[in-house]
């Protein structure tokens, strides 16, 4: 039978990629969305991967929203933590709520995400958990002290998940993407994202089915021994 994955942020840009991938490889995909409804039936109709709509950061609205899915799709087996937002400004700049919106969503919000799946991935013996980090948490940005912070916090959620779920048949893993163009990447400032693409080696930005390829590939049965591991995939824009 199919795997069934659930892909946070699935509906637009990585994310998207991610659920489009997924599926070509034969996973019933459901795929989150925050608030867009537009582009999620504009997805929906052209991909025939349904949506699902809730907030990341809500716990009960996390469950409940799971729950849902399992109900329709099966048990999820694959879960890919993309769903993350930026309130970028400098530090001395940042307002409490910038910080807290950050947190919540790309933090807190893959807690949200992971821990209702967990308990059932235990018992089952399976499960393969893939984080979207951030090149940005391996080496901090200018602007991104709240975004830095969480991306950073991914790696030790998914380093701590891979310890606790090895034993049990579960994979944690990381993905951390360089500047990839997005909506979130053309929202920067041209001026500052064209001194961003001078410092990519490959110079260009990533495309988003670079990213999913990463991840189809952390899903797979081929990755059953990677687990509490990083990919970067940024252009040699920086090593860890
Ligand atoms: N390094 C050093 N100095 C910088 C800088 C940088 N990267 N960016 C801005 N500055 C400097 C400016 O030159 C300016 O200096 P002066 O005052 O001396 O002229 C000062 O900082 C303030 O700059 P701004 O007037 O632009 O300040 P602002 O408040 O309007 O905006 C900012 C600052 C929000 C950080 C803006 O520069 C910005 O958006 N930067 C991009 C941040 C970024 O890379 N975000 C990534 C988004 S994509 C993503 O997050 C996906 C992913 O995972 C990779």
């Amino acid at each position: 039978m199919a795997r069934t994955a659930l892909v946070t942020g699935g509906s637009r840009g990585i994310g998207a990629a991610i659920s489009k991938a997924l599926k070509a490889e034969g996973y019933t995909v459901a795929a989150t969305y925050a608030g867009n409804d537009e582009a999620a039936a504009a997805f929906t109709a052209e991909t025939g991967i349904q949506t699902y709509k809730w907030d990341v950061a809500d716990y009960d609205a996390s469950k409940a929203g799971i729950e849902k899915v399992e109900a329709e799709l099966g048990p999820i087996d694959v879960v890919v933590a993309n769903a993350g937002i930026t309130r970028d400004a400098p530090f001395h700049k940042m307002t409490p709520d910038q910080w807290k919106q950050v947190i919540d969503t790309n933090l807190t919000g893959v807690f949200n995400t992971v821990h209702p799946v967990w308990p059932g991935m235990r018992e089952r013996g399976f499960g393969r958990i893939v984080v979207i980090s951030s090149i940005n948490g391996q080496k901090g940005q200018f602007g991104q002290v709240n975004y830095a912070a969480t991306k950073a916090g991914d790696l030790g959620i998914v380093k701590s998940l891979a310890q606790e779920g090895a034993a049990k048949g579960i994979t944690a893993n990381a993905v951390c993407p360089g500047y990839i163009a997005t909506e979130m990447v053309m929202a920067v400032p041209e001026k500052v994202r064209d001194m961003i693409i001078g410092n990519i080696p490959a110079g260009r930005l990533g495309e988003p089915e670079e990213i999913a390829r990463c991840v189809t590939f952390l899903a797979s049965d081929d990755a059953s021994f990677i687990n509490g591991s990083t990919i970067s995939a940024n252009g040699a824009q920086f090593f860890v």
